[in-house]
């Protein structure tokens, strides 16, 4: 991690000239279990990654904020008495800045202007919450180099859930925020997304390592096909009466299925059992139930395939790909779906196996090369002042 701060240093200096005077570390994520559920007011079990967003940066008092992106090689600014977002991808990672600097003041929390130096190890729209990893880095050093002293963190998530959604149009849940900012290392989150209380599940994995693979595939359709899924489950939720899908069972769904659109139901079908799939998946996880664990990550990819229609062909070749090999004992996509990333529960000695046998298989099969990505689980974002 040092020779990434170094590397920033220097590219600090070169863009702005001097030392920075914060280092910031804000991490992507991996869901484990429990998709589509947050936005729902239900359960999820990610961790953190370790890869991460860095930044290093220092305060500006003329009201402007210079960024520059190592990973793009653009360097922007932005001024802090226009935070408006702007149409257009190329826009993207200057909104996320306007937003969070407009959320941080809709909140009353001073903002300052900052010269700003990122490079993020987190690959970019991968499905590992690149965004959120950026999104908090950007957040924690517009208040350090403000000289604030942090909010709590459960708030801060709320403020940058806001301030993703600003930033994308999408409206996202809270996971991917919370998991950057609470997660602890060598463990796994399990937060209840409706009043945020959450539990720190020691990742004691003896023989058995979760492995995250890259499909190839960008993301492409999440954004529209994300709220549109939303849409569909504030719809459900009003046919059956209840605040949020968190609060109906399966046997009431079912008896509500006249009174819904087949794809609404089904929707409904995939958050229900996917909640209940999560608490479980949480239980026998602590019992250190690898088989069982494995199994419901199994269900948690089919009920997002057919009933959420999350998957793509890609995703569903990864994941039978990853099926075929001796030692793995589930798998399934993670995040949001329509391309992006999936996890694989296996026996840690059959590591090789995965790693000879599912590239090319599935390079095979959709002539695309998957990436592998290797990680534990790491600690939430840190502040550095220097
Ligand atoms: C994206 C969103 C999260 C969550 C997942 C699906 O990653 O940012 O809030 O809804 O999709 O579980």
């Amino acid at each position: 991690m040092n020779e990434i701060f170094d590397k920033l240093d220097a590219e600090f200096a070169a863009r702005f000239g001097g030392r920075p005077a914060v280092h910031v570390r804000a991490p992507g994520r991996v869901n484990l279990i429990g998709e589509h559920t947050d936005y729902n007011d239900g359960f999820v079990f990610p961790m953190a990654i370790d890869r991460a967003c860095h930044t290093a940066a220092r305060r500006r008092d003329d009201g402007r904020v210079r960024i520059h992106t190592m990973n793009l090689g653009l360097t922007g600014e932005v001024p802090l008495d226009d935070l408006d977002v702007r149409p257009g991808r190329e826009e993207l990672w200057l909104n996320f800045l306007r937003a969070t600097a407009h959320e941080l003041r809709e909140a009353k929390w001073p903002v300052s202007g900052a010269d700003i130096a990122v490079f993020t190890t987190v690959p970019i729209g991968g499905g590992v919450s690149s965004s959120s990893a950026y999104a908090v880095a950007l957040c924690l050093t517009l208040l350090a180099v403000a000289g604030e002293t942090e909010p709590d963190r459960i708030e801060l998530a709320r403020l940058l859930q806001r301030t993703e959604n600003r930033a994308t149009g999408l409206r996202g849940g809270i996971m991917d925020q919370f998991t950057a900012l609470l997660n602890r290392a060598d463990h796994a989150l399990l937060l209840d997304c409706r009043d945020l209380t959450f539990q720190h599940v020691p990742m004691a994995l003896d023989g058995y390592r979760f492995i995250v693979t890259h499909c190839g595939l960008p993301r492409t359709l999440a954004r529209s096909k994300y709220n549109e899924r939303r849409a569909e489950c504030d719809e459900a939720a009003a046919a059956l009466g209840v605040r949020a899908l968190r609060d109906a069972s399966h046997d009431q769904l079912r008896a509500a299925e006249k009174q819904m659109p087949a794809n609404v139901f089904r929707r409904a079908r995939h958050v229900i059992t996917e909640i209940a799939r999560t608490r479980e998946a949480a239980r026998v996880f602590q019992r250190g139930d690898m088989a069982s664990f494995g199994r419901l990550m199994n269900e948690s990819h089919e009920s997002l395939r057919h009933d959420y229609e999350a998957s793509c062909r890609e995703l569903d070749a990864l994941v039978e790909a990853a099926r075929a090999v001796p030692g793995v004992l589930g798998s399934r996509l993670t995040g949001a779906g329509w391309g992006g990333c999936t996890v694989t529960l296996i026996r840690s000695s059959a590591d090789g196996d995965y790693e000879r046998a599912v590239p090319a298989r599935y390079a095979r099969e959709t002539g695309l090369r998957p990436v592998i990505i290797t990680t534990g689980a790491a600690r939430g974002a840190e502040v550095w002042t220097l």
